[in-house]
């Protein structure tokens, strides 16, 4: 093979400068240029690999209707909420990356999935370039899978794992544990470098879609919550899920952030526990939990994350002050010239008296909101805080705000619904639209915030 010039790849995008630079002039990451070899196969360079040797067929094409067949027939993973991020269970021939911190759980998950797979017939094999057999094997005792005929290896040469796979029938399932491990001989360059990574992911991928088999690959991800190395993955692979959650923390999330196969609305969750991952098929306990009681003040509100919904909790103090002195207004986690608004359209719409108090607005955990459909939960959350009457628990609000006292229609209201549905909230208050889809939820519009102070007022 002719050596490629090297070239300088940035760990963080993936993108190629012919010079090393300091700055990704793409992403903007400092200190992320690595010399590489550059990796032919997958960007379609010159046909001197081994891949595309000159003269060799290309594949037939299918007709549309013999893919679709194909795709139909999913292999449940006998994980429940795990088979509904996917769509309901794995396609055969489809790419997986499961992304997520590490100690999240991806093992985890990935281990019992597979196991179970395996008890229920499925050939399923799992390789792990992280840990020896013995270990993988001990914690699939603790989780009460030792009996699953499951196949493990421990590997990380990506052409003695294809070389292995070859010597017998292809499996249903590959798990692959993890990508960053994983070593290719086709090019220079260590374990977890983007070329490294992508010239991994793009053998087994070949021998996954040749072979039918559904391949899941494992990727750690960075303190940001982007999936570095494996992200330049992300548009070779079919389904891009991504295992979340605090480690101090019990509750984990899973979300598909792209999935050819299914919806990327749906999140399943589980619980880690001592026998593993459980799956938690009602989770309305995890962000009722520290809210068992209603709390004057407190509001949930259903935000976006680009299309993701992530449920939030905001807590809002009214403070009186007998003093003449200028009352505070602090705020964490959301804009505080909004707030200002808010509490103006409060005072000329509603006819609440804010002058003399000291407002603190908090979004729970950390989390910061730009979603301009926070107003009603903001809003909820203050009038609760200054009738000193809690809002139902299980409750969500969302809708914007305009100067006039309005409630504002605003994007992904039936999105903001059934995340909170699946996650055990029975009440939505929004924005009065007749054509809304609310699913099992009950609805109340509002058309004004003067609407939403008198339905707050008149509870008991
Ligand atoms: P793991 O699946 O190894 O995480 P990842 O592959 O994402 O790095 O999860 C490891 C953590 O999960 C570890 O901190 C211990 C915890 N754990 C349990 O609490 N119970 C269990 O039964 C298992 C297997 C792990
Ligand atoms: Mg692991």
């Amino acid at each position: 093979m002719k050596q490629a010039k090297p070239v300088f790849v940035c760990q963080e995008c993936g993108v190629q400068r012919p010079k090393w630079q300091g700055k990704c002039d793409d992403c903007g990451a400092w200190s992320s240029f690595v010399e590489e070899r550059p990796f032919e196969g997958a960007m379609g360079g010159p046909t001197t690999h081994r891949y595309a040797m000159p003269g060799t067929q290309t594949p037939g094409a299918k007709k549309y209707a013999e893919i679709e067949a194909s795709r139909a027939d999913r292999i449940t993973t006998g994980i429940g909420e795990f088979d509904r991020v996917l769509g309901g269970g794995v396609v055969p021939g489809s790419l997986v990356l499961l992304g997520g911190e590490p100690g999240i759980g991806k093992s985890t998950l990935l281990l019992q999935a597979a196991a179970t797979m395996a008890r229920s017939g499925a050939r399923a094999v799992y390789i792990s370039g992280e840990e020896a057999t013995g270990q993988v094997r001990l914690r699939a005792s603790r989780l009460g899978l030792a009996d699953a005929p499951l196949q493990l290896a421990a590997a990380t040469s990506v052409r003695d794992i294809l070389t292995t796979l070859g010597d017998s029938a292809p499996p249903a399932l590959l798990v692959v544990d993890s990508i960053q491990t994983m070593h290719s001989d086709l090019i220079e360059g260590a374990p977890g470098t983007v070329s490294q990574v992508r010239a991994s992911a793009f053998e087994l991928i070949r021998y996954a879609k040749e072979n039918g088999v559904a391949l899941v690959l494992v990727g750690h991800v960075t303190k940001d919550g982007t999936i570095a190395g494996p992200r330049v993955l992300e548009h070779m692979v079919d389904v891009v899920m991504s295992f979340e959650g605090e480690r101090s923390h019990q509750y984990r999330i899973l979300r598909a952030l792209k999935n050819r196969f299914g919806a990327v609305d749906e999140i399943g969750v589980f619980a880690m526990e001592g026998q593993g991952l459980a799956e938690v098929p009602n989770p309305s306990m995890l962000f009722l939990s520290g809210r068992e009681q209603p709390i004057p003040g407190s509001s949930v509100f259903p935000a976006l994350e680009g299309t993701r919904p992530v449920l939030v909790e905001i807590q809002a103090l009214i403070v009186r002050l007998q003093s003449g002195a200028t009352p505070r207004r602090a705020v964490v986690g959301w804009d505080s010239g909004r707030l200002a608004m808010l509490l103006a359209v409060l005072e000329a719409r509603c006819g609440l008296n804010l002058s003399s108090a000291e407002v603190y607005l908090n979004v729970a955990g950390g989390y910061r909101l730009a979603d301009p459909a926070a107003d009603l939960a903001v809003a909820a959350a203050l009038v609760s805080a200054i009738a000193d009457k809690p809002l139902p628990l299980r409750s969500i609000w969302f809708g914007e705000v305009s100067l006039s006292g309005e409630i504002r229609p605003v994007a992904h209201a039936g999105l903001r619904l059934r995340e909170a549905a699946k996650l055990g909230f029975d009440l939505g208050h929004g924005p009065d639209d007749g054509t809304l889809k609310t699913g099992e939820m009950r609805y109340s519009g509002l058309s004004s915030l003067p609407k939403l102070v008198d339905r707050i007022m008149a509870t008991a």
